[in-house]
């Protein structure tokens, strides 16, 4: 019987508070700004995904996911399959007595540990599993960052879950893309403390696509060019200034603003986009009172394409937040409890079965 080349991986959600909204090309998610994000924990949130490819399976690439056949012959993943394939090629080519892999048909599993439809940046933990378990199924020795840029096509966002802690996506000036990659800006363990909690407002799909809604915003907003060419570059820094010396005040007003000012973007594309809805503003003055009552930002909202906030604060006021807001809802009404952490690989070393 031929052989079965088999690895196995996991990756994170990650969530920005500098957001990427807009592409430069569309084709390759070339993004219009450069982007920051926190990577939350595996525990809570993440994808594992087994890569195996073997001269004994069917012809053609298959990826299963969460049980369901996907469709595999769109431009995105095709993209990642061939980068890869073709890193792998690069090592047949150099030694001969390595198995050509490149040459046999994948078959990809993949796995969330929570609701694909729930609008929690399943595709950015997706991509990112999917080309890193492909990545150790081909033994490829490219560092995270290269790999940032397989994933990045994939969907743009998932340039930052191939790490931990806090990630920042650089736009790049490059026409191919090959600069615009992921690189951490500080590990998960520099800013221990740094929770999340994740109110789940709505488990439906979204309204409008991250990527038609980036299109038409692109093409229709003025407040975008504003955002794209000056505010997020400032906020760029200030948001890396703030990691750095641990300064959640300057985290969590940036934080806020940013998201604010995507959601401000997207009311002025046309037609408009609305991605929060009226729990969304509930959630909003929540975190507005916290902060007050405490007489400093000690909480801080930030909202992706849909309706679902993410909370930001620190483990030391886990019950004036997180507290709060279970009290509210109550445990079981879809909270989850997050914090940062990286990806973690195993299966790395090629099996035979
Ligand atoms: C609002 O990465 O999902 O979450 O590149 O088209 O796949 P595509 O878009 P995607 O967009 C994410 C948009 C965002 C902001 C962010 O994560 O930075």
């Amino acid at each position: 019987m031929a052989e079965i080349y088999r690895a196995s991986t996991t990756a994170p959600v990650n969530i920005a508070v500098i957001k990427y909204w807009g592409k430069r090309d569309p084709k390759l998610n070339l993004p219009t700004n450069s982007s920051l994000s926190v990577t939350l924990s595996q525990s809570d949130l993440r994808t594992h995904t087994t890569a195996s490819c073997s001269p004994s399976y069917p012809s053609s690439d298959s990826l299963l996911l969460n049980g369901s056949p996907q469709d595999v012959s769109g431009a995105r993943t095709q993209a990642c399959f061939r980068e890869l394939r073709s890193l792998r090629k690069q090592l047949e080519d150099a030694d001969s007595s390595l198995p050509k892999l490149s040459t046999f048909p994948l078959k990809i599993v993949s796995e969330n540990n929570f609701p694909t439809a729930a609008g929690l940046a399943s595709s950015a933990a997706g991509f990112a599993a999917l080309v890193r378990a492909i990545a150790n199924l081909y033994e490829l020795p490219s560092s995270p960052t290269e790999l940032s840029r397989i994933a990045r096509q994939g969907s743009g966002s998932a340039c930052r879950s191939l790490f931990g802690g806090y990630v920042r996506w650089e736009q790049g000036s490059t026409v191919d893309g090959s600069d615009s990659v992921a690189f951490q800006v500080a590990p998960a363990e520099h800013w221990p403390g740094m929770r999340a909690v994740i109110l789940v407002v709505s488990a439906a799909k979204k309204g409008v696509s991250s990527t038609t809604g980036m299109q038409t915003t692109v093409a229709t907003s003025s407040l975008f060019t504003a955002r794209a060419n000056e505010t997020v570059p400032r906020r760029m820094k200030e948001m890396q200034d703030a990691i750095k010396n641990k300064d959640f005040e300057t985290f969590g007003k940036t934080t806020m603003m940013d998201s604010n000012s995507f959601h401000a973007t997207c009311l002025d594309t046309y037609p408009p986009i609305f991605y929060l809805n009226d729990v969304s503003r509930a959630a909003i003055k929540v975190v507005e009172q916290i902060n007050k009552r405490a007489g400093k930002i000690i909480a801080a909202y930030t909202f992706d394409a849909g309706p679902n906030a993410v909370v930001y604060y620190e483990e030391q006021n886990e019950k004036e937040v997180a507290g709060l807001f279970k009290a509210m809802l109550g445990e079981n009404e879809g909270w989850k409890g997050v914090r940062g952490d990286g990806v973690q690989a195993n299966g790395e070393s090629l099996e035979e079965v």
